[in-house]
């Protein structure tokens, strides 16, 4: 999506954002999303579909910063688990269902690790606009998330197989049947998303970070991001970008393997896409599917892929793979210092920490990672990593060779007594 902004006349300063900040009983002005109109400016103030998402927070993290390696002051967290789904979906979602609405469309579709459907589910539910038909992989969603497509009431279909085949049939379907599809094929949801790094300029006092560090599954926000960046210096609201950073699980890197090892590049819209097809049939012939305890990201073939490419071309970008157990180690780090997350955000912290052991990232530099989703939409993992039954260990992380929980806070176990458990309350604290 482009715009011609030499007819549209965007503000001359992103301070311009700020005289919102008083008007917040205005829909569009409380919008986390809305109140930055001018910079997607693709639909009508009447057509606007908002319900109150984006009040997240950019948080100072010293002490994930410490584990990352980062001098003090120098890491922030942009929590977007505060969204009201409790992902950065609800950025894309409001901005999808704007031009849905623009369209007349009645029904709306998505395949889904889990947020997607619970984001477009609670618009659905919430809105009443539309009717919602949610994929899924079969056992492939957390309960949290699937709680919420189903307390939502959506239409939830589980598909005998994973994400990338929900994603494959999704779009047969809403093409079949016309149904509207929000999967960030939408070009819509990705203008949406800019609006994340709108608002961590916002928090930084409208100053651009060094580094933006993002999980990478179907390369949305990646895309979004650099658009978005590629976008405020065209408009000369700001004079440089931050580097990006996408980070892979090492069960689900094809961005990983197809830029850092096999050199596929934007160059200029002609990327290299027999490597793309050459990996993707390796991938068939060797039975590999993606796997990984961060299931938001279990993606072997993103749909985004190009546009992240342009997004890494426009930020001086670079990929990493990171494995579960880097994951989990970051995850209990974030929880610790208490804006919690679920598996795939934490890929952005073990990502830096990787890029600060490289040097890559210096210790001195300003590093945003995106936390993309709230700590409650996988209680399985988290529990499974701070208990003290090893088989429950062993079933939800072991299989995935995740051998030690570092960081696990684990529960004490004593008899109904009142002299035991002060004791153990003497004892442990
Ligand atoms: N983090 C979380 C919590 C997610 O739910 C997702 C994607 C990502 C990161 C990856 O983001 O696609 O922009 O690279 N979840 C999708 C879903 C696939 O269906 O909810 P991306």
């Amino acid at each position: 999506m482009a715009y011609d902004w030499d007819r549209l006349r965007p503000p001359t300063s992103l301070g311009f954002f700020e005289q919102k900040w008083s008007r917040r009983q205005d829909p569009l002005a409380f919008s986390g999303l809305w109140r930055f109109h001018e910079l997607l400016p693709f639909a009508p103030a009447s057509q606007v579909v908002t319900i109150g998402e984006g009040q997240t927070l950019l948080h100072a993290a010293n002490g994930v910063g410490k584990y990352v390696g980062m001098q003090p002051g120098r890491l922030f967290l942009q929590y977007e688990g505060m969204n009201p789904s409790g992902s950065f979906k609800d950025n894309g979602m409001s901005a999808a269902f704007t031009h849905a609405r623009m369209t007349g469309a009645t029904r709306a579709a998505c395949a889904s690790t889990g947020n997607t459907s619970a984001s477009l589910a609670l618009y659905s539910c919430v809105t009443r606009l539309m009717k919602a038909v949610i994929f899924v992989g079969s056992g492939k969603i957390s309960y949290g998330k699937l709680s919420q497509a189903l307390d939502f009431g959506a239409l939830t279909v589980q598909i005998a197989g994973d994400f990338d085949d929900a994603m494959a049939r999704v779009q047969e379907v809403s093409r079949q049947l016309g149904i509207y599809l929000v999967n960030s094929v939408n070009p819509f949801r990705l203008e949406g998303q800019k609006t994340i790094m709108f608002r961590v300029l916002e928090g930084l006092r409208w100053e651009v970070p060094d580094w933006v560090v993002v999980p990478g599954g179907n390369l949305g926000n990646s895309s979004a991001f650099g658009k978005a960046f590629a976008e405020l210096l065209e408009i000369g609201l700001i004079d440089r970008v931050p580097r990006l950073a996408v980070i892979n699980a090492a069960g689900a890197n094809t961005l990983y393997e197809l830029v850092e090892r096999r050199g596929l590049r934007w160059n200029g819209g002609a990327s290299d896409l027999t490597k793309v097809a050459g990996y993707y049939d390796q991938l068939d012939r060797q039975h590999r599917r993606a796997s990984t305890i961060a299931s938001a990201i279990e993606i072997n073939r993103p749909v985004n892929l190009q546009k992240c490419l342009r997004a890494l071309e426009t930020c001086d970008g670079v990929v990493r793979e990171v494995t579960d157990q880097e994951i989990l180690d970051a995850k209990a780090q974030v929880g610790a210092g208490g804006l919690g997350c679920e598996p795939a955000s934490a890929a952005s912290v073990a990502g830096a920490k990787a890029l600060r052991a490289e040097g890559v990232i210096g210790s001195d530099e300003r590093v945003v990672c995106i936390l993309t989703g709230h700590q409650l939409k996988d209680p399985t993992a988290t529990v499974a990593y701070h208990t003290t039954d090893q088989d429950k260990f062993n079933e939800v992380l072991g299989s995935r060779g995740v051998k030690r929980a570092a960081f696990a806070n684990r529960a004490v176990a004593v008899s109904n007594d009142l002299t035991e458990i002060i004791k153990a309350i003497q004892l442990y604290s």
